[in-house]
């Protein structure tokens, strides 16, 4: 089946999930090809959820202790997406040349459609996910933004919703990205960390002190009491990420065939925007959606 997605393009449904034609072309590839490391870390998210402000803390903690302590400085010339590729971008276009530094990749694949060999391989995933009106939000002025650059009218937010509500969007439905993720790390929980971006925000500190410890790489009493954790979320921070001049100018290559601006990626970085955006009664609709498929499942997504 297809159904016309968000910018008017086609989307196809491919074993239970929708996808635009470039989104399933890389992920055939992917699927096929791709073999991971032991050692790999997975940051997988649904698209617009905080996959950029994991990607930065991840690299942070990461490449902290190997490059004693100047490497936070990649951060400010590199945006967090060139600094932790995609899988089903970066790597779909030849996926078993990896050509990383580091082994840190990300990905939007929902769980049941990731490579088999990340399943079965030891690698780790840390999941992020987020209020479904604050995704849904900040995914149609992603859309809005890109269409607008390109002096096409986007789709009104109203029918955008509608269309998010009935779990159309790139690797939609939102809410069984959710789920697959949500149950495998019930099931797997040395390799599947799940996080909400709502409590990374309340709780920065200890998110960042859980994400080092999952990656194997714990802060030391030592780097606690220099500070180490404070550095990284300063570094990491909406603020200070929103206002380097590689996000604020730069572009990335998602793909080769289209440049985004950096900026596209930081646009407010807060909970509970979509009150600006949404009445109370769209608001309304989508808690009950995401109440109900998420019923029975133990989860309960902050708001
Ligand atoms: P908003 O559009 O609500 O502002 P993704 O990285 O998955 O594409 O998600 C983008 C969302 O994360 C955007 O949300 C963006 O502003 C927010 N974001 C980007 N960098 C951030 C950071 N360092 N801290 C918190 N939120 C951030």
């Amino acid at each position: 089946p297809k159904v016309k997605g968000l910018r008017g393009d086609d989307y196809y449904l491919y074993q239970g999930f929708w996808y635009a034609p470039f989104f399933l072309e890389r992920l055939m590839s992917v699927q096929e090809h791709f073999h991971p490391q032991s050692t790999d870390i997975f940051v997988a998210s649904f698209p617009k959820t905080g996959t950029t402000w994991l990607k930065a803390l991840t690299f942070a903690i990461f490449t902290r202790s190997r490059l004693s302590g100047s490497t936070t400085s990649s951060l400010l010339s590199k945006m967090p997406h060139d600094c932790v590729p995609f899988l089903n971008y970066n790597l779909a276009q030849n996926p078993s040349n990896r050509d990383l530094t580091i082994p840190l990749l990300s990905t939007h694949v929902p769980y049941s459609c990731l490579p088999k060999s990340i399943i079965s391989s030891c690698c780790k995933i840390i999941y992020i996910c987020r209020d479904a009106k604050d995704a849904f939000v900040s995914l149609w002025y992603f859309h809005a933004t890109l269409q607008r650059s390109k002096n096409v009218e986007p789709l009104p937010l109203e029918e955008a919703f509608e269309l998010f509500c009935n779990g159309i969007a790139n690797f939609g439905p939102y809410w069984n990205h959710v789920l697959g993720y949500w149950r495998a790390s019930l099931e797997f929980p040395e390799k599947i960390l799940f996080l909400t971006y709502e409590e990374m925000k309340k709780d920065t500190a200890a998110h960042v002190k859980k994400l080092a410890e999952f990656m194997g790489c714990s802060f030391t009493l030592e780097e606690e009491e220099e500070g180490e954790v404070q550095k990284i979320i300063g570094m990491c921070s909406f603020e200070k990420l929103s206002n380097l001049e590689v996000n604020k100018n730069g572009k990335c290559l998602l793909d080769i065939s289209i440049p985004i601006p950096n900026s596209i990626f930081f646009r407010k970085g807060e909970i509970g925007d979509w009150a600006n955006h949404l009445t109370p009664e769209m608001g309304a609709r989508l808690d009950d959606i995401m109440e109900r498929k998420l019923k029975g499942s133990g989860l309960k997504l902050p708001r």
